[in-house]
């Protein structure tokens, strides 16, 4: 059954503040470590070093600032956020002030279910193509069998999407991905890589990529368990292709890094990085200073946190019908009831492939 929780108040408080034009996120993301176990071309976060993990207490101080700033839904990601020994009381903590969702490359998946899926709203599990095109994107033999074999476990204990980067290198796999995802009874969602400069260059060339959107557009169109909405995807064609942008907000999404320190104006462009801790900010008062203009029409990628997010409009009823009524539905649909199953001890520090 669905909890309530107090996000729900938070939710009203937070639409009255913005009806008085304040602005203030409402979802998050977390990265809880650079740390990762794969080594994927287009990823800049496994080249990165971590400085000293947060504790427990550290990460439920970000959880309060969050929640007081009027957050309602938190995903954490990294790095691999499985190699984290605390993850599963991370979870238990988040779980009980925001909706949580975690993005995983699957690895350790079977192993730490027990332990994070009693804690989540939404899982995801990213598949960047089907057998040796993912483990060649990802750098490393076997790491799509690990995956499926993580969603086949993850499946019937909680919402399970994959996550699909499209790249130069997997674009005839888009609707492979799909189909996998039917067959698997579980949802995807889809974003297009952006090409860091500490990554290797993998955004696909804008003119190979357009029929991959227009497919997934119209296989969204036609029911297919996508969790983008049409209008994302129109809103990438319209932009990329037709130069007519869309407006973005990225202060609708508010980003921590492994130490706790706010990322603006987004995770992609990481121009400002505060010097202190979240808790010790005054995020309301920050997000109503911070200069956002310039990135309103900024339109450099295409990531579903920051795209959905700044598309909505509660007065259209596409909008709604796209994203709340019909993602509802798929939610419910796939929604699967939860086994008693008891809570794994922690059972690892870190595990490698090698391993
Ligand atoms: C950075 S990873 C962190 C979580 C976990 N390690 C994983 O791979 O799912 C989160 C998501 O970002 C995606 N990603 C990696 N590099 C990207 C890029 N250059 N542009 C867009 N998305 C990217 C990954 O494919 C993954 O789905
Ligand atoms: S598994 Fe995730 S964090 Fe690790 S290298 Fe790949 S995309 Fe980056
Ligand atoms: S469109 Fe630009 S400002 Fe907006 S989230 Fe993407 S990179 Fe950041």
């Amino acid at each position: 059954m669905a909890v309530i929780k107090p996000v729900v108040l938070r939710s009203v408080n937070r639409a009255l503040r913005n009806l008085g034009g304040e602005k203030s996120p409402v979802i998050a993301g977390h990265k809880l470590l650079y740390r990762c176990n794969l080594e994927c071309k287009m990823c800049p976060f496994w080249r990165r070093e971590d400085e000293e993990l947060l504790q427990l207490a550290d990460e439920v101080r970000i959880m309060e600032s969050l929640a007081r700033a009027g957050v309602s839904f938190l995903g954490f990601e990294g790095g691999e956020p499985l190699l984290r020994r605390d993850v599963g009381e991370i979870l238990r903590e988040a779980h009980a002030r925001f909706h949580t969702s975690l993005v995983t490359n699957g690895w350790l998946l079977e192993h730490r279910l027990g332990e994070i899926a009693p804690h989540l709203d939404l899982l995801f599990v990213s598949l960047d193509g089907i057998g040796e095109t993912h483990d060649r994107l990802r750098g490393i033999p076997r790491s799509y069998e690990r995956a499926v074999r993580g969603i086949r476990s993850s499946r019937s204990e909680v919402p399970t999407f994959i996550s699909h980067t499209v790249t130069r290198d997997n674009l005839d796999h888009a609707e492979k991905i799909v189909e996998l995802a039917e067959q698997l009874d579980i949802g995807v969602t889809v974003q297009i890589a952006y090409d860091y400069q500490t990554a290797d260059p993998m955004s696909p060339q804008r003119g190979r990529l357009r029929p991959t959107i227009e497919r997934l557009r119209d296989l969204r169109k036609s029911g297919a368990p996508l969790m983008e909405s049409v209008d994302y995807f129109d809103a990438i064609l319209n932009s990329w292709y037709e130069g007519k942008g869309w407006r973005c907000k990225p202060w609708l999404t508010i980003n921590i890094d492994p130490s706790g320190r706010i990322v603006l104006p987004c995770y992609v462009l990481q121009e400002y990085q505060g010097q202190l801790p979240v808790w010790d900010v005054d995020i309301r008062k920050l997000w109503n200073s911070f200069d956002w203009a310039p990135y309103e029409s900024c339109n450099k990628c295409a990531l579903a946190c920051y795209l959905e997010p700044s598309l909505f409009r509660w007065t259209d009823f596409s909008s709604l019908r796209d994203r709340v009524f019909d993602a509802a539905f798929h939610y419910m649909e796939r929604t699967p009831r939860r086994s008693s199953r008891p809570e794994s001890s922690r059972l690892i520090q870190i595990e490698t492939p090698a391993a």
